[in-house]
């Protein structure tokens, strides 16, 4: 196991009604920049459960926050922060909203140029607003961990920052009843994504670790699909709710190794194309595995047992069967596996190594042996 360090000091509020704990949870004389996004808050009653417990405090919304949040959108909440002397940005709905926010916490005391350069060029974040979340999707982890993921023009790139970790986080699966069945399936692949993301290297010695990846991913198998047919079942929902921040709330990822390569091949298909983030993981990944099957063949072959059950055939034919059952789970959540379906043309190929080669992103995965010609190779073959 490596060395680690863990860290992670965001409260977190949890179940029915807790909404309504803002009002104690937040200082009593915060002046509060509220953010959301196009509208959902608003029709499923988080809003008005929102507003009655900010109280009197001052409140200043902005609402409008994209899904893939825009650096224009987001630089109008730092204008709101620095007109109004506010000192508390509250976060209300999903991944979106919740990093958009991180990014207005980071870019409001940012004196080192444009704060687009937290993103562009890895500068600093040395400090952040204080933040909260109350959380309307489960699916991005967002709301228990430091890292958010930015948009300008055509490109879409992640900054991470202890200084942005929520203060708390509201997690009221009652939230989560009017999700469309869309972004339900998003929420679950993304999750399963993420622990792939952590899990899915080399033996590193940490068997716990390994338990724990294998138990969300087992969970999020055994949900998925009850999540779509009974959309209102209360403890379904919580169990998404607490799996999803338990996918990536750094818990599974200390002392091993992390690929991350089927994100940001992912981010540059949403930048070029508009594709929903999940979805543009349910094609990646299983190409990814095929094609490096040979440095991750220890942990395909444990996953395959321990995931999915097969103790059948060779070690290709187990591998195989892994990467088949997980593509027709994600289908089965209504995520299509190949590019092909989402009308993205088989050029994307050439078109995304080259511009990872640009950004001089030329050794991606666990062991950074992902080169621009690997990506090529992984896109060609999800076609
Ligand atoms: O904008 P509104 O009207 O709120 O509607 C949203 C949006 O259209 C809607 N929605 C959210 N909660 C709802 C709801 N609709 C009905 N009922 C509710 N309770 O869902 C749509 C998608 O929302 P969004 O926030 O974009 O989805 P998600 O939570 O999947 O976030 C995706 C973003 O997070 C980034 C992605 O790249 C993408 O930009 N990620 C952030 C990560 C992180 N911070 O650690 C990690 C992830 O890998 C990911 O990259
Ligand atoms: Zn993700």
């Amino acid at each position: 196991m490596e060395n680690f360090v863990f860290r992670n000091p965001t409260k977190i509020l949890f179940g029915k009604g807790q909404i309504a704990k803002l009002a104690s949870e937040l200082p009593a004389q915060a002046r509060v920049l509220m953010t959301y996004g196009g509208g959902s808050i608003k029709a499923n009653g988080v809003y008005d459960q929102v507003k009655a417990a900010l109280g009197s405090r001052t409140v200043v919304e902005l609402g409008g926050i994209e899904p893939n949040p825009r650096y224009e959108t987001l630089m109008k909440g730092v204008a709101l922060v620095k007109e109004h002397r506010l000192d508390f940005l509250l976060a209300v709905g999903g991944g979106s909203v919740a990093d958009g926010t991180k990014f207005i916490a980071a870019a409001v005391p940012f004196t080192d140029g444009d704060p687009w350069r937290i993103l562009a060029d890895n500068a600093e974040v040395k400090a952040a607003v204080p933040l909260a979340c109350v959380l309307t999707l489960p699916a991005t982890g967002s709301e228990m961990n430091t890292a958010a993921v930015i948009s300008r023009g055509d490109q879409k790139l992640a900054f991470l920052s202890p200084h942005v970790f929520p203060v708390f986080s509201i997690l009221d699966p009652e939230t989560t009843f009017s999700l469309p069945p869309r972004q339900i399936a998003n929420g679950v692949i993304d999750s399963f994504v993420h622990v792939m993301e952590q899990y899915m290297t080399y033996p590193a010695g940490a068997p716990l670790q390994d338990r724990f990846a294998e138990s969300i991913l087992q969970t999020l198998v055994e949900i998925g699909p009850r999540l779509l047919a009974s959309p209102r079942d209360y403890d379904l929902h919580a169990s998404f709710m607490w799996t999803a921040t338990m996918a990536l709330n750094g818990v599974i990822s200390v002392g091993v190794p992390q690929d991350w390569a089927t994100h940001i091949i992912g981010h540059e298909l949403t930048a070029l194309h508009g594709t929903d983030h999940a979805r543009t993981l349910a094609v990646v990944l299983p190409s990814l595995l095929s094609v490096k099957r040979a440095t991750k063949r220890e942990k395909l072959l444990q996953w395959a047992d321990r995931v999915w059950g097969i103790r059948e055939g060779t070690p290709d034919q187990r591998i195989d069967a892994g990467i088949a059952k997980m593509r027709t789970f994600f289908e089965a959540m209504g995520a299509p596996t190949r590019l092909s379906a989402h009308g993205i043309p088989a050029s994307v190929a050439d078109v995304v190594a080259q511009r990872l080669a640009e950004r001089k992103v030329t050794a991606i995965g666990e062991r950074g042996d992902i080169t621009p010609a690997v990506v090529r190779e992984i896109l060609a073959a999800a076609a």
